[in-house]
């Protein structure tokens, strides 16, 4: 076990004994003096602090932005950081130039942030297009430019990449040949295979930590400053609870497992073929690069997007204390405002729900204030099973609505064994009702809350069985 922190910041290897809680953000602008990362909101609203996050798997390196103000040093092990300075060449290369004369920077303080964020799409990517370039800086805010010289200069790099074709040459060393790339690019592979990947551990051995960290993008806005010096477990590192899998009848997905790799697993995108678009709604790229389920889970937010979806597939949740595992019903999890059957040692190792079958239906959907970069005022999703034009299996959640990530426990109920017609639709908006408690606050008030809920309900039934009910009749 290294008592340091190794990885490589941009050109250079870093070896630190600096806290594995510091901020990534702190370490670069602090201890390393790379100011060209900007600190803004310190939320993971703004994206000023953007950087690129390279690891090796199976000896594919593989760039994803991160906000660096929610990401602890001690997951930087083992990878290869990046931020603007890390893509300077002699001169403006052909992104930062664009940013220039397409009038894509004013005061310049978002702009290291655009920048990084798209030289990560084009990296990320071998086929690229506008519409996705720009979508890569979903994360991005800028109160100067009004976005339309960003926009030009996305486009501008797209045209650059795609018109210019070269022959044998791989991915990196085309963008390293069109210059958007410094050359030591194509030396971090073989660099990264000789740095320890085992991390330091903060605090005393054997202790139970202060807190888990996974993504960190709840803990690190809610206590960045106390996450400094507490004594904090890494658990987002290495491949230990990360990962999708069906196993026999169920799919699994490890704790760990990014909202970014739910969006890509071709598992998941065969039994719920529209993810990319629902999941598109969760926070902004970087977020979803480092958000994970069991973080979502257990930070327990009532409007909590993932937990949600899972609540509705009826999904089962295993709990881990180093020496013992249980198992229960992800609905069974939330006792009350953020308290929960689970005891501070026990990890959420993994989630798993059966695999859809051919006569099963799901549905889900958001309403925020904010189409992007907005947590949800009421989701709901919705699960069912039919068979002979009846509902055999119903599961439905909301969001919004109560203390808790709640699960319609009666209103599920009630729909077993019925045949969906306008007035059974209309006695489970009455039973959903009875079930609900949400409160008045900055998201909505009661009653408004409430009936976003019902046009949520409408909405799932409308996607289910168009013929029975349509828009006109419940607007
Ligand atoms: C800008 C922004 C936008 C966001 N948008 C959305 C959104 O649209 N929808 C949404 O639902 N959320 C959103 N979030 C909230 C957050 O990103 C999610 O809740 C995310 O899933 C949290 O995961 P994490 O791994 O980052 O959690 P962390 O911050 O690492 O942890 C959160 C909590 O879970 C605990 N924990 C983490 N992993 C484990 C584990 N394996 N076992 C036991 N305990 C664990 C931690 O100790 C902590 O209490 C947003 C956040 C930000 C900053
Ligand atoms: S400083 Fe705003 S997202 Fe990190
Ligand atoms: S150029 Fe000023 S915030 Fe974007």
């Amino acid at each position: 076990m290294s008592n340091k922190i190794n990885f490589i910041l941009n050109n250079e290897e870093v070896s630190t004994s600096a806290y594995i809680g510091m901020g990534l953000l702190d370490f670069i602008r602090k201890n390393q003096r790379l100011s060209g990362t900007k600190e803004g909101c310190r939320e993971g609203d703004c994206g000023a602090c953007t950087v690129l996050v390279g690891e090796l798997t199976n000896d594919k390196i593989e760039y994803r932005s991160v906000n660096s103000c929610l990401m602890p040093l001690g997951d930087a092990q083992g990878k290869h950081i990046v931020t603007i300075e890390g893509f300077n060449i002699e001169g403006l290369n052909p992104l930062q130039e664009a940013m220039v004369d397409e009038g894509g920077t004013q005061c310049g303080f978002c702009t290291p942030g655009f920048i990084v964020s798209l030289q990560g799409y084009f990296i990320a990517n071998e086929n690229v297009n506008t519409t996705d370039a720009i979508e890569s800086v979903d994360g991005n805010i800028c109160r100067c430019t009004g976005y339309a010289g960003i926009k030009r200069s996305a486009e501008r790099i797209v045209k650059l990449v795609t018109t210019n074709k070269f022959q044998n040459k791989n991915h990196l060393e085309k963008l390293i040949q069109l210059k958007l790339l410094p050359e030591y690019f194509l030396t971090i592979p073989n660099r990264l295979k000789k740095i320890n990947f085992e991390i330091k551990k903060n605090g005393a051995n054997g202790k139970a930590p202060d807190y888990f960290v996974s993504g960190g993008t709840d803990l690190y806005v809610q206590k960045w400053e106390t996450m400094l010096e507490s004594n904090i477990k890494l658990i987002s590192g290495g491949k230990k609870y990360s990962g999708i899998q069906v196993v026999k009848d169920k799919i699994r997905i490890g704790g760990t497992t990014t909202v970014s790799e739910i969006m890509n697993s071709q598992v998941i995108q065969k039994y719920f073929p529209e993810i990319t678009n629902q999941v598109k709604l969760f926070g902004s790229l970087p977020i979803r690069n480092r958000a994970t389920v069991a973080g979502n889970i257990i930070n327990a937010s009532p409007i909590a997007d993932m937990t949600n979806f899972f609540l509705s597939l009826n999904s089962r949740i295993t709990l881990n204390n180093g020496t013992k595992k249980r198992e229960m019903f992800l609905k069974d999890l939330y006792k009350g405002y953020k308290t929960l059957d689970k005891k501070p040692n026990e990890i959420l190792e993994s989630l798993s729900f059966r695999t859809p079958p051919e006569n099963s239906l799901f549905n889900y959907e958001k309403v925020s204030r904010r189409t992007y970069l907005d947590i949800a005022s009421v989701n709901s999703s919705m699960y069912i099973e039919l068979k002979d034009n009846k509902i055999i299996i119903a599961h439905i959640s909301a969001g919004g609505v109560a203390p808790i990530p709640l699960y319609l426990g009666k209103t599920s109920n009630y729909l077993k064994g019925k045949e969906v017609s306008e007035a059974i639709i209309n006695e489970v908006i009455g039973i959903m009702l009875t079930e609900i408690s949400p409160i008045s606050d900055a998201r909505g008030t009661i009653e408004y809350k409430t009936l976003l809920l019902r046009q949520l309900i409408y909405s799932h039934f409308m996607k289910f069985f168009p013929d029975v009910i349509s828009v006109e009749e419940i607007v």
